[in-house]
């Protein structure tokens, strides 16, 4: 039985995972969430005491760990770090930025990759990241290149986070986030860019509904829904 695959990658605060969840949900599609999974490598780092830009420090860590997803029945992708449900503590700020330090270590995305292709040959999936189109799935049925300018993805993230009751700036949310596009795009293995073949979709002018009606449209025409 062969499988179909949505790719859909981007700068954070697209609205990547919430638009995934959403897509899989109403196609009967398996969401992996593969920023989790770097997320999680951060957070050993970081528990381990370890640099996590710091290639010596982190790869020797890897063979040790043992990365685990389960689904709740909502959809929910929870991540376990060596039997623990880390799913909560991988969203902190400061694992946000060890994550895209680890993922710019190349043998961090090549000790990964196997692990985001075998959900692909086993499931539908709907996958987002940031190198899923240009390397881990670039057979994918449907590529998108979701994204919008980065004054509306900051706005976005800092009424998130006020509503969560994390008091932060808008003009500091704005420069982390710039920040982490900088590196995202720019490091030497799999930056962030447009796949060959992706769909561009900006969402800047775009609310949820709007732009879940573009990739629904988008997934029922180009996978034959
Ligand atoms: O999507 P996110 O913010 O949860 O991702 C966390 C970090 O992981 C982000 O800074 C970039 C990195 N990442 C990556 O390099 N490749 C992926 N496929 C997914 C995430």
């Amino acid at each position: 039985m062969t499988y179909r695959a949505i790719a859909i990658d981007g700068p954070s605060g697209a609205g990547k995972s919430t638009l995934a969840k959403r897509l899989a949900k109403e196609l009967g599609f398996l969401y992996v969430d593969t920023g989790a999974i770097y997320r999680t490598v951060g957070l050993a780092a970081l528990r381990q005491g370890v640099a996590p830009s710091d290639p010596a420090g982190v790869l020797p860590l890897l063979p040790a760990l043992v990365i685990t997803t389960a689904y709740a029945p909502d959809g929910l992708q929870h991540m376990y770090l060596n039997g623990e449900d880390v799913t909560q503590a991988i969203r902190e700020h400061r694992v946000s930025d060890a994550a895209s330090q680890v993922s710019a270590i190349p043998g961090v995305r090549a000790y990964l990759l196997e692990m985001q292709r075998r959900f692909a040959r086993e499931n539908d999936v709907i996958m987002d990241g940031r190198d899923i189109g240009t390397v881990v799935l670039p057979g994918a049925a449907l590529k998108i290149y979701l994204t919008a300018r980065p004054e509306a993805r900051a706005r976005r993230r800092h009424k998130e986070l006020l509503e969560r009751g994390q008091q932060t700036e808008y003009e500091a949310v704005l420069q982390d986030m710039l920040d982490r596009d900088y590196r995202d795009s720019h490091r030497a293995v799999a930056p962030l860019r447009q796949a060959e073949g992706a769909v561009l979709v900006d969402t800047t002018e775009l609310d949820l509904d709007e732009s879940f009606l573009a990739l629904i449209n988008l997934a029922k025409e180009r996978l034959g829904l």
